[in-house]
């Protein structure tokens, strides 16, 4: 379970271990890569290896997750672009894995926000905001960890690609996963850049959704990565839609109950326990605890902010009807024989 704050419990000749990254490296690196502004705000997502790296990601973290980072068969890692329901996920798979350690009157979950039960990789484990002793820590951490991470398949480290590790992908029909952008975004550009940051318009930032440049995008790339994965490792890969969670909740958590190993026996199903999982880990429940209310996660990510409306259609609220049949066009094309696709209610 990763519920112990990491500590500074590396000694010398174990920081010695991890290989560091340089970071005359990172700013050589950096500029050679290309380069657009994020949100209309003077900050700039940077396109490494196909994907658009957005500000609050140090790319020096990435090289150091992708140069130390070694799966464990165990391990269950999820991935996710930003905003298709990660929170939710992470909330879930940490109750489900742990549910015979903690009943639910006293999970974790009740006085931690689900980002501090689910550590992200490029981040928490291998970001600023812990010392890289405390990756010492991270390695001690008890099988099964639960980790998470938002780079694309493609940029992963070899090792979850060659391990018996899984992986729990969670996806979001690229609409609403645009309006969760637009509504999240601002707040952490505000946090760094500070009150004068002005909202883009809607087009603007449509044209970059159209365009692929968000943060870790574009969406089609990083959704058919995970996408086609899952196909030829259905053991490996599990894919989730945000939509099916919603819609038929308990089908789904007995899916990936299963798939990490740790099905409902048929007492759990008959005393209610899929449902009190869902009860705990709903929107509603989680956005009146007082854990996640106030406070900041990663010095930018207020942590209310990740529990908004948690409503499948918001999209319809923002976007015109011809920006959603771009978008549409958009979809079929990239989908294209994937066998992938989300329903598009028209306005
Ligand atoms: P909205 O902005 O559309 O409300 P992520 O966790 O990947 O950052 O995604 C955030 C989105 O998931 C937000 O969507 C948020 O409200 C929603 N969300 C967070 N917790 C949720 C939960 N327990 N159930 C359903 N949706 C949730």
């Amino acid at each position: 379970m990763n519920m112990e704050p990491l500590k500074n419990t590396m000694n010398k000749s174990q920081t010695q271990e991890v290989v560091l990254v340089d970071e005359e490296e990172v700013q050589e690196l950096k500029k050679s890569l290309p380069k657009a502004t994020f949100m209309g705000s003077n900050l700039q997502l940077v396109k490494f290896e196909g994907f658009w790296c957005p500000p609050s990601l140090n790319l020096k973290n990435v090289l150091m997750f992708r140069r130390n980072f070694h799966a464990r068969d165990t391990d269950l890692i999820i991935a996710s672009l930003p905003k298709t329901g990660t929170t939710w996920l992470k909330a879930l798979l940490f109750v489900i894995v742990n549910r015979f350690h903690h009943k639910i009157d006293d999970s974790p979950l009740l006085t931690h926000h689900p980002h501090e039960l689910v550590y992200r990789l490029e981040k928490d484990i291998y970001g600023e905001a812990f010392t890289y002793p405390s990756l010492h820590h991270f390695n001690e951490l008890p099988s099964p960890r639960l980790l998470h991470t938002h780079l694309p398949y493609a940029s992963l480290p070899k090792s979850i690609k060659t391990s018996q590790c899984r992986i729990l992908y969670i996806s979001r029909n690229p609409l609403d996963t645009y309006v969760s952008q637009l509504n999240f975004y601002p707040n952490v550009i505000k946090k760094q850049m500070g009150e004068d940051f002005q909202l883009p318009c809607v087009e603007d930032f449509f044209e970059d959704c159209y365009e692929g440049r968000v943060p870790y995008g574009p969406f089609f790339d990083h959704v058919v990565g995970y996408w086609n994965q899952s196909l030829e490792k259905s053991e490996k890969v599990l894919f989730l839609k945000y939509e099916d969670l919603k819609d038929d909740a308990i089908s789904h958590l007995k899916r990936l109950a299963k798939f990490v190993g740790m099905p409902f026996s048929s007492k759990e199903e008959s005393d209610g326990v899929i449902q009190n999982i869902i009860d705990l880990c709903s929107i509603n429940n989680l956005k009146q605890l007082e854990v996640n209310k106030n406070g900041v996660l990663n010095k930018f990510f207020e942590k209310n902010t990740f529990f908004r409306k948690g409503e499948v259609g918001d999209w319809t609220n923002f976007f015109t009807p011809s920006m959603v049949e771009k978008m549409n066009k958009l979809m079929e094309e990239q989908l294209w024989g994937t066998g992938l696709s989300y329903k598009l209610l028209s306005h």
